[in-house]
């Protein structure tokens, strides 16, 4: 099976947790528009999306879908997204589509976060898939400098401006064994925005979906 239907098929079990009237965040990538198209048949039936990014805000528009913002509305009961990488402890890294600072606030509002991804992004060890950080333009070298000492290789995802109109570096060669640890560590950088490890607020459903079918992993 191809890698774009097995996102189909995770992004349909999702629909799953999806209830009448809802209010659902909904994340960014390739992954959650096809969420969004599934959820374009349910769209008299929820109440609306709070979305992640201006792409997904546009897709969710079009499909006939209102979209909330944050702060008019309270916390969230459901959000559904993609991920890079995951492990089988529901630690993600995000932000390949550059959407990682939204997605994060969006799942620390959201009472329960479904992760969606084809069986490609299950690995042991967070890293491989280089860790996108979102940083104010004025301190891309200050923190590119930390970030080496660290133990990674900064590279700057040129031409891209985020929905924040901040850059996103790339941290390539990072093993990272204590993703919480790291995730609060890079935090603290000066000019750092978000970093895209999800393990503080990891998933709190993963499916994933393979040739044999989604299986679900609970955290
Ligand atoms: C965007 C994200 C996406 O969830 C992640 O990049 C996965 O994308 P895709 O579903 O296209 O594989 O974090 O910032």
């Amino acid at each position: 099976m191809n890698p774009d239907e097995k996102k189909r098929r995770a992004a349909e079990a999702a629909m799953e947790f999806v209830t009448d009237g809802m209010l659902i965040g909904v994340g960014t990538g390739s992954t959650v528009n096809h969420f969004i198209a599934a959820l374009a048949a349910w769209r008299g039936r929820v109440s609306g999306a709070v979305s992640s990014s201006e792409a997904s805000s546009l897709l969710l528009k079009q499909a006939g879908i209102d979209v909330a913002d944050l702060n008019s509305v309270g916390g969230l009961e459901l959000y559904v997204d993609g991920a890079d990488e995951a492990t089988r402890h529901l630690q993600l890294i995000k932000g390949g589509g550059g959407a990682l600072t939204r997605e994060k606030v969006v799942a620390a509002a959201s009472q329960r976060f479904v992760c969606i991804v084809d069986d490609s992004k299950v690995v042991d060890v967070l890293g491989r898939f280089p860790l996108p950080i979102e940083v104010i333009p004025m301190a891309r070298s200050l923190v590119a400098r930390q970030l080496v000492k660290l133990g990674g290789q900064p590279v700057w995802r040129e031409g891209l401006v985020t929905d924040n109109g901040n850059i996103i570096l790339d941290v390539h060669n990072l093993e990272i064994l204590d993703p919480p640890a790291l995730e609060s560590e890079i935090n603290q950088l000066p000019g750092v925005v978000t970093v895209g490890l999800f393990a503080r607020r990891p998933a709190d459903v993963l499916l994933v979906a393979g040739d044999e079918g989604v299986q679900r992993i609970d955290r």
